[in-house]
C-alpha cells in the first residue's frame, strides 16, 4: 500500500514575503512597484528557489500605514502599476511554477475608502452601519478602548456628532463584520482576486474583526504585564478582553474558507491569517474544530522566544503539542512589523537560524532581505516614516523595511541610478551585503539559503517527514529528527560559541547534506559529531536501522 502523503503545495513549499515598496523599484520614484517584482521572478524562482511569494499591500491607498490603509480593494495603487501589471506578474510567476497571495485587509479599511466616507456622511447613509459608530458616553469616549498604535480607539466626527473606532490609525477605521453586508462585500473582495488567479491570501489581524457586541470596558491590567507578543507602552495598560478575539469570528472564518474551497477544485487555495495569540490553544482554535478555518494561524513564537537551545525547543515542542490533529504547523523568523532576523540573534546566529526555520516540520516564510543578512538599519528622524514610531516612541518599523540591497550599484541596484531619492535611506553596509556579492562568494549567506532550500526541495524527510525532537544532546545544542519513510534527516544545532561534541552514535554513519559553515559535507562518523560555535548541521542517516515511529 501507499503511504506517501500527497501534501499540498503551501504545505510543502517556501513562501518569500515581499514588502513591495522596498523590492525593485523600475520607473526611478524611488518606491518599489509590480514591474520591479516581475524584473525578480527568476531570482525568486531559479536563484533562490522559493515556490511561493505573499505581496504586502499593492491596493489604492493615502498610504498612512503603508498601504494596511486601503482605499479600494479592487485595483493596483498607481504607485505600484495597474491591474494589467498585476496580471502579468501573476502570469509570469506562474509560469515559473511560483504560487501568488496578497494581502486580504478586513478589519478596517482607510477613512478614504468610498465605503467610509458614505458611511460619515449622515447617521442615515446606508452605509453608516458598515463602521462602528457610537454615542459619546456622559460627555465623553464610547468606552475604554485604545488604539494599538497610540492613544483612544475612538474618533469624533464633528459632523454626524458620534465616534467611530478604529484600532490602529484615525485613518483606519474598523469595519463592523457584525453587519452582513460588510461581509458580503470583503468576500466578494476575495472573489474578485481568486478570480484572477490569486493562490490565496495573507489575512491582516485577522483576530481583530470581530469585537464584543455590547463594547463593554476592557479590564485594566494593573501589573502592566505585556497584554501582546512584546510590550507596546500605554496600549498594555488594559487587558484586551473585549475589542478583539471575539469567538464569534470564528464562523466568518469558516465560511471564509468555504469559499476558498469552492474555488479549489483545480487550484488549491490557501490563507493564513496573521494571529498574534500566544496562548497555543486559542492560537490553534483558528484552525477550526475541523480544520474548515484558516489553513494556518501564522506562528510567530520564534520571534519572541529567547535565543537559546532550550527555549526554541520548547517552543516548537508546545506547538507540536498543541496543534489540533492534522493540522499544518508554520515558522515565521522575520516580517515587516518586526526587527530584522540578523539583528535580533547577531550575524553567526541568524545562519543557524536559517537552518532552523528550513528543517523543522512545516511551512517556512522567509522576509525578504533575510536570505542575505539584511539588518535593520537606523533612521534619521528626518526620515522616519513609519506612523506607528511616529505615534509610540520605540515602536517605529522602518528599520526592517528598507529597500532590498541587491548590488553594489547606486541604490543597491534597488531604483535606477538616476531615481530619486529612495523611500526610506538604504542600509550604509550594501556595498558589501548584497545579492550580487554574495553570489561570488561560496559560503556567504544567500548561498546558504540556496543550498539549504534546494535540500528541502529533494527531501521528503524535511518537506514532509515527521518531527522527532532528541534528550541527552549537550547543553547548548537542539537536535531532531525528520524522517518521512525510511530517510531520516538529523538536524544537529549548536547555539553556543563553545565547540560541542554530540554522541550520535545510535545513528551510525551519516552524509552531511549541509553545514551552516559550508565547509564540509560527505559521509562523516557519528560518534561523535563535533560542531563548531553557532554550527548547525544537517546529516541524512543511513536508512537500513530501525525507524522510529
Ligand atoms: C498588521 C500589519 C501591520 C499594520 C497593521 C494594521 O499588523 O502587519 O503592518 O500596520 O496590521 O493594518
Amino acid at each position: 500500500m501507499d503511504t506517501t502523503p500527497h501534501p499540498l503545495w503551501w504545505q510543502t513549499g517556501v513562501i518569500y514575503q515581499i514588502y513591495p515598496r522596498s523590492f525593485q523599484d523600475s520607473n526611478g520614484d524611488g518606491v518599489g512597484d509590480l514591474t520591479g517584482v516581475i524584473q525578480r521572478l527568476d531570482y525568486l524562482s531559479s536563484t533562490l528557489g522559493v515556490d511561493a511569494i505573499w505581496l504586502s499591500p499593492f491596493f489604492p491607498s493615502p498610504q498612512a500605514d503603508w498601504g494596511y490603509d486601503v482605499a479600494n480593494y479592487t485595483d493596483v495603487d498607481p504607485l505600484f502599476g495597474d491591474l494589467t501589471t498585476f496580471d502579468q506578474l501573476l502570469a509570469e510567476a506562474h509560469r515559473r511554477g511560483i504560487r501568488v497571495i496578497i494581502d486580504w485587509v478586513p478589519n478596517h479599511t482607510s477613512d478614504q475608502h468610498p465605503w467610509f466616507i458614505e458611511s460619515r456622511s449622515s447617521r442615515n447613509n446606508p452605509k453608516r452601519d458598515w463602521y462602528i459608530w457610537r454615542d459619546a458616553r456622559a460627555g465623553g469616549l464610547p468606552n475604554n478602548w485604545l488604539s494599538l498604535f497610540g492613544g483612544p480607539a475612538w474618533e469624533w466626527d464633528e459632523n454626524t456628532g458620534q465616534y467611530y473606532m478604529h484600532s490602529f490609525l484615525k485613518e483606519q477605521p474598523d469595519l463592523s463584520w457584525r453587519n452582513p453586508e460588510v461581509k458580503a462585500a470583503m468576500f466578494d473582495v476575495a472573489r474578485f482576486w481568486l478570480e484572477r488567479g490569486v493562490d490565496g491570501f495573507r489575512i491582516d489581524v485577522a483576530h481583530f474583526i470581530m469585537k464584543d457586541p455590547e463594547l463593554r470596558d476592557n479590564p485594566l491590567n494593573p501589573k502592566r504585564a505585556d497584554t501582546a507578543y512584546k510590550p507596546l507602552g500605554a496600549y498594555d495598560t488594559q487587558i484586551h478582553l473585549h475589542d478583539k478575539g471575539h469567538p464569534d469570528g470564528h464562523a466568518i472564518w469558516r465560511e471564509f474558507r468555504a469559499l476558498l474551497d469552492a474555488y479549489s477544485a483545480g487550484q488549491p487555495r490557501y490563507c493564513v491569517g496573521e494571529i498574534h495569540i500566544f496562548d497555543w490553544r486559542e492560537w490553534g482554535s483558528y484552525y477550526g474544530a475541523n480544520l474548515d478555518e484558516l489553513h494556518m494561524p501564522f506562528n510567530f513564537a520564534l520571534l519572541f522566544a529567547p535565543w537559546q537551545a532550550a527555549s526554541i525547543r520548547k517552543t516548537v515542542d508546545d506547538l507540536e503539542a498543541a496543534l489540533p490533529r492534522g493540522a499544518w504547523p508554520n515558522y515565521v523568523l522575520g516580517n515587516h512589523d518586526e526587527p530584522r532576523l540578523a539583528s535580533r540573534v547577531g550575524r553567526d546566529n541568524a545562519r543557524l537560524a536559517a537552518m532552523l526555520l528550513l528543517t523543522l516540520r512545516g511551512t517556512p516564510t522567509l522576509y525578504y532581505g533575510d536570505e542575505i543578512g539584511m539588518t535593520n538599519v537606523s533612521i534619521p528622524p528626518g526620515r522616519q516614516r513609519d506612523p506607528f514610531g511616529l505615534c509610540v516612541p520605540g515602536q517605529g518599523r522602518d528599520p526592517c523595511r528598507t529597500p532590498m540591497q541587491w548590488s553594489d550599484a547606486p541604490n543597491a541596484g534597488f531604483a535606477p541610478p538616476h531615481a530619486t531619492e529612495c523611500w526610506l535611506p538604504l542600509s550604509p553596509d550594501y556595498r558589501e551585503i548584497n545579492v550580487e556579492c554574495q553570489l561570488a562568494e561560496p559560503t556567504s549567506f544567500l548561498n546558504l539559503y540556496r543550498r539549504l532550500l534546494a535540500c528541502r526541495k529533494s527531501t521528503p524527510a524535511l518537506q514532509w517527514g515527521s518531527y522527532h525532537p532528541l534528550g541527552g544532546a549537550a547543553k547548548d545544542c537542539y537536535v531532531y529528527l525528520r524522517q518521512a519513510k525510511n530517510q531520516r534527516i538529523l538536524v544537529a544545532l549548536n547555539f553556543s560559541e563553545q565547540e560541542q561534541s554530540l554522541d550520535l552514535s545510535t545513528f551510525g554513519h551519516g552524509r552531511i547534506r549541509a553545514s551552516t559553515c559550508m565547509d564540509r559535507e560527505g559521509q562523516s562518523n557519528l560518534a561523535p559529531l563535533v560542531l563548531r560555535p553557532d554550527e548547525g548541521v544537517m546529516v541524512e542517516c543511513a536508512s537500513n536501522r530501525e525507524v522510529i515511529s
